[in-house]
């Protein structure tokens, strides 16, 4: 893949760059052998089939066959083009930035002017954070403190102070050099005809954080009973509200969780961190999105909801399992008593009590849900009840779980278990086949055929680079493609680079599947896999040939044809004898 970057610094990049770390910040993965194994992050699933081979620099999924290396493992989360993906790695591996003239003028200016929006929010957050604990700030701490928070945690989450001031943070950064265009790009300035003013005034100042650990908008909390209660940063060029979650940038340094806390609001997240929980995420005033369900999976293998115990709260849970269920995450609800939000719970009862909550599954949440809508004191209520608890019964893929849930209804109904699972459809549905297998994988058709050839598996060979020099040659290989593979390892290109510079998207993918196909072998087991494959491709081609002869021969006239083919036979009856 090109750029327009000089060949040294690209090569640069990759050096610093270490695709277990880098990946290790998206999601949690174990290390078994010399790889590396997590759940993967391109598509659904419950069993770890993502793996990332630190040696050779490059993932690949078993499941769902996406492969590559460090750029185009970024280029997939981030949604970045390929200099932006260097670019975005050179930054976190600490790689001093390429010259800039060899740089595209529209992209470096999308990038400089993304950056610039970034550093004017840092600098804005760190004006508000450090207005805080001045007298211009000593109204908002006094609200912090009011609501239990403590300056530790506090500064962990660097909240600040807008003042009670319509230009104070225009001022602020326009002494710093930012124009007045790019305050408003980054939502921190609102410009009218004639006026300009401060988005944020008299509010305790919440960063919202990426988890690159970029500042990227604010949450501002009133300091009372002001309309509205939480003003929150506009979309903007490097501001989402609709992709990111708040806290995520603080759950880097907690990899390993088994699950992650789905809260509804800022005060919960930074609540329950003061208090330990240190799981905890939350929507940035958007109800969940699909987006932010996958963003959450990246970070635990499943999610706990756990939204205010009012109706409003409620409701929210139902949809959010509608999310999750959406992308098959994995989700549980933890209900908090008292029609409390976690706050006020953690605040009011501790992390203990807290910790002791135990969270229900999805199935009994709807369920539960559902019954408060009926009166099951009448004998019409539980029959509706139970009518409709049995079509989410229907929906149910485990057997056991089904039967389980029945168990509850008849419970509730008095309908006898028979009953309802007829109603629910369960016992037919048990005979019925398995739901269709995961959709099929990008370059699926290619691989069948290639995947079990010999040529393929010495090329793999190859890029274990445990053969003697000259062992392979180029004209060894007869598919195209795997032959522009092996001429890249034979020229002593990294696998990686081999990916690097693939002529198409299936190309790479061929050579990501080749690259992850074997084991380690030591040298001797490598040797003797590959002597063996060369055998047999060898074998190939001579048949190939004999066969092309017989068939010219055939065509022949007179006494030569006889003795020709007689000939023939005798080589491949050979030949076949020795290729065994
Ligand atoms: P809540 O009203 O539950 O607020 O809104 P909260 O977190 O309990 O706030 P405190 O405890 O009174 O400070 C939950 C979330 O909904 C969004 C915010 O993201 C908030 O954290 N929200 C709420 C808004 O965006 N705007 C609002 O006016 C209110
Ligand atoms: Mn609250």
């Amino acid at each position: 893949m090109p750029s327009r970057f000089p060949t040294a610094w690209v090569d640069a990049v990759y050096a610093a760059s270490d695709i277990v770390d880098l990946v290790s910040r998206y999601l949690p993965l174990t290390r078994k052998g010399r790889r590396h194994w997590g759940l993967c992050p391109f598509h659904t699933e419950k069993t770890p089939s993502f793996s990332v081979n630190g040696e050779l620099n490059l993932y690949h999924c078993f499941g769902c066959k996406a492969s590559g290396n460090v750029a185009q493992f970024v280029m997939e989360m981030e949604k970045l083009t390929y200099p932006e993906a260097l670019l975005h790695l050179a930054q976190l591996y600490r790689v001093p930035p390429p010259p800039t003239a060899d740089l595209d003028p529209e992209e470096e200016r999308r990038r400089s002017l993304r950056e610039r929006l970034i550093e004017a929010t840092r600098d804005a957050a760190k004006f508000y954070h450090e207005l805080l604990w001045t007298d211009a700030g000593a109204k908002a701490l006094a609200y912090l403190h009011g609501r239990g928070l403590d300056d530790a945690v506090i500064r962990r989450f660097g909240i600040g102070a807008s003042p009670d001031d319509w230009d104070a943070l225009l001022t602020h950064l326009t002494g710093k050099g930012y124009t007045v265009q790019e305050l408003e790009q980054a939502a921190l300035v609102t410009v009218r005809e004639s006026s300009r003013y401060d988005v944020f005034r008299d509010r305790a100042m919440f960063p919202i954080i990426s988890r690159f650990g970029q500042p990227i908008g604010f949450g501002a909390r009133a300091l009372g009973d002001a309309q509205p209660k939480y003003l929150n940063t506009s979309d903007s060029l490097i501001y989402s509200k609709r992709a990111t979650l708040y806290g995520l940038n603080l759950l880097k340094k907690s990899r390993g969780l088994d699950n992650l806390l789905l809260v509804e609001g800022y005060m919960d997240v930074v609540a329950l961190s003061q208090h330990g929980v240190a799981n905890a995420v939350a929507t940035l005033g958007t109800s969940l999105t699909p987006e932010q369900a996958r963003l959450m999976k990246h970070y635990a293998p499943e999610a706990v909801i756990c939204y205010d115990g009012d109706e409003a709260g409620q409701s929210a849970t139902m949809r959010a399992l509608d999310v999750f269920q959406g992308e098959g995450i994995p989700a549980r609800v933890l209900s908090i008593p008292g029609s409390k939000d976690p706050d006020e719970f953690v605040r009011a009862f501790g992390a203990e009590a807290f910790r002791a909550l135990k969270p229900q599954a999805a199935t009994s949440f709807r369920l539960s849900r559902m019954e408060a809508g009926f009166d099951l004191s009448s004998e019409e209520g539980r029959r509706e009840y139970a009518k409709q608890a049995c079509r989410l019964i229907s929906t149910l893929k485990e057997p056991v779980e089904a039967d389980y849930y029945l168990g509850k209804i008849q419970l509730k109904t008095g309908i006898a278990k028979e009953v309802l699972a007829a109603q629910a459809g369960v016992a037919r549905q048990r005979t019925e086949p398995a739901p269709a297998a995961e959709k099929p994988a990008r370059g699926a058709k290619r691989q069948e055929d290639a995947v079990s050839s010999p040529e393929f598996t010495l090329a793999a060979l190859l890029a274990l680079r445990k053969l003697p020099p000259n062992f392979v040659a180029e004209s060894d290989f007869e598919d195209a493609a795997v032959r522009r593979i092996a001429a890249g390892l034979l020229a002593g290109k990294t696998p990686a680079a081999v990916m690097e510079d693939a002529q198409s998207e299936e190309d790479r993918l061929l050579a990501g599947e080749i690259f992850n196909r074997l084991p380690d072998l030591d040298p001797e087991a490598a040797i003797v896999a590959a002597e063996d494959c060369l055998r047999k491709i060898r074998a190939g081609k001579l048949n190939r040939r004999i066969e092309q002869l017989y068939n010219e021969v055939k065509t022949q006239e007179g006494e030569g044809k006889r003795l020709t083919l007689e000939l023939i036979r005798v080589l491949q009856l050979e030949h076949s004898k020795q290729s065994q």
